[in-house]
């Protein structure tokens, strides 16, 4: 017997529910008052599912979904709502709630989804998750925080079957990339992986590109053409953006997914197909359901088993390891032999809110890469689009001059770079060996605590900390601005 918890302050309904489940003999259910209720009961007892109302007393639904979720991220939780508070349902998907339904709640309706809520758990188990394998060229799959390991789970479960999945997350969250994961590690990793941006192609040509044509179907079909279905049989079929999909390639794509067929433009002839279904989307499928944009039966069809990927914001945690994998990943790109990001640059990461996800962490790295003379990204190599953003000053901007003494520097690495360029492979980055056996951080980080000691020493005044100090004025202010140093920080007022 499957044990339910429902959960609603209406009694006549909490009633109602429990007794057409507890009629099916399938069920054992127990009831809770409001939303407090529940996150009591759910810690004393353990519930095969949740069913929670909304809009309750003391604690309403949503405040009590995470609580529940908090102690147990594994519980399936189903929330019950009236159309007024749709937008709340939706938003409990995004926390972690299985799925929603409107009230009044139809029993057979429930009942089918409880069974497919529990067959989608029985997918996910709780042992720690390792990242999925990418199998292209030496590409990772960062996360060590639990949002990720969860999503990690979810790729090797899902790699085990063969149902549609819709992947879901912010723009540059990885979402493509957990559709190539679940691909590279499913049995159809052989096959081809075929991805479709479904935001691209213009409607008119949008049937003939997944289903193929005839010869002369219409104008301009001078030859007969495969589509996407086709040409990934066998394997994978990405749908990016499938948000986008014009109304009439949703029922289309609807049939393919429940009859395995489809017929090409111009074609009398059904060709069968063997092709697994993914998708990704950042908009609001739930809310183009209730405008009627997006076809709410295709929506299930393609949500078995849904996956959100979280935004850089809210697993910052993840910043380090992801920039030592970008770093690592550029230095074999661009042949450097870059071993950190400074600790001031770093902070300056850390604080930005990063909208563009982790696209845009990867396009930073590399521009720092591009403009970086050293071999730690500094402040001055960041973009000046996150010094704004994130309000950082530098203490001394460019003032022109400096090219002369750069050329120093310069010469010394173009004959570090072409050392490293006959043959032998570049240093992969290893924090423990590399920073302390490298010549040239060592010489950093001697430099940089030289230069503070004696800006400390002069109150922050440059001239009088170049002339004491011997440094030429010009080296003292790249440096400077190389370490990211803010010189008034030690001007002791
Ligand atoms: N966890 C991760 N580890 C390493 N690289 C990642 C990770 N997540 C994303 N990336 C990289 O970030 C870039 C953006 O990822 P991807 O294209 O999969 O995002 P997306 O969600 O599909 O973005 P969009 O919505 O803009 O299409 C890619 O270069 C990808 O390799
Ligand atoms: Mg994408």
């Amino acid at each position: 017997m499957m044990k339910v918890l429902v959960v609603d302050d209406d009694a006549g309904l909490r009633l109602s529910l429990s007794q057409s489940l507890n009629l099916s003999k399938k069920f054992e259910t127990t009831e809770a008052v409001d939303g407090l209720d529940a996150v009591e009961k759910t810690r004393k007892e353990n519930f095969d599912v949740v069913l929670l109302d909304v809009d309750m007393p003391r604690l309403n639904g949503l405040e009590a979904l995470k609580l529940i979720k908090e102690n147990n991220p594994g519980q399936i939780v189903i929330i019950m709502t009236a159309f007024a508070t749709i937008d709340h349902a939706v938003l409990a998907v995004k926390d972690g709630a299985y799925n929603y339904l409107s009230k009044p709640v139809q029993t057979d309706e429930l009942m089918a989804l409880i069974d497919k809520a529990l067959q989608a758990q029985s997918l996910i188990s709780r042992a720690a998750a390792s990242a999925p394998v990418l199998h292209e060229n030496g590409k990772k799959f960062v996360g060590g925080t639990q949002q990720m390991q969860k999503v990690f789970h979810i790729i090797h479960r899902l790699s085990k079957v063969d149902t549609p999945v819709l992947i879901r997350g912010p723009s540059g969250t990885g979402k493509e990339l957990v559709a190539k994961a679940i691909h590279f590690n499913s049995a159809r990793k052989d096959g081809k992986f075929v991805a479709i941006n479904c935001s691209a192609i213009p409607e008119n040509l949008f049937e003939s590109e997944l289903f193929g044509h005839e010869k002369g179907s219409f104008t301009g079909a001078d030859l007969k053409k495969i589509g996407k279905f086709q040409f990934a049989e066998g394997g994978t079929l990405f749908l990016d953006e499938v948000g986008d999909l014009p109304p009439v390639m949703q029922v289309k794509l609807l049939r393919v997914l429940q009859e395995k067929v489809f017929t090409p433009v111009g074609s009398l002839r059904e060709i069968p197909t063997n092709v697994r279904i993914l998708a990704a989307t950042n908009r609001p499928l739930e809310e183009m359901n209730a405008k009627g944009t997006f076809r709410e039966d295709l929506f299930y069809r393609l949500n078995v088993i849904p996956i959100f990927l979280p935004s850089l914001a809210e697993r910052k945690e993840d910043l380090d390891n992801l920039i030592h994998y970008f770093i690592k990943k550029f230095n074999l790109q661009h042949g450097k032999k870059i071993a950190q990001v400074s600790q001031e640059a770093l902070r300056v990461l850390k604080k930005y809110g990063w909208p563009g996800n982790i696209r845009e962490l990867e396009n930073v790295i590399e521009h720092m890469f591009i403009m970086e003379n050293s071999q730690i990204l500094t402040m001055s190599s960041l973009p000046e689009a996150i010094l704004a953003a994130t309000g950082t000053i530098l203490a001394i901007g460019r003032d022109g001059n400096w090219s002369e003494d750069d050329s120093t520097d310069d010469n010394e690495q173009v004959s570090a770079a072409s050392e490293s360029e006959d043959g032998e492979e570049p240093v992969a980055f290893d924090p423990s060996v590399g920073t302390a056996l490298d010549f040239n951080l060592q010489k950093e980080s001697f430099e940089k605590e030289f230069i503070i000691k004696a800006l400390k020493t002069f109150k922050g005044r440059i001239n009088q900390t170049a002339l004491h100090a011997n440094i030429p004025k010009k080296t003292l202010l790249r440096k400077i601005e190389k370490y990211g140093i803010h010189a008034k920080d030690y001007s002791g007022t």
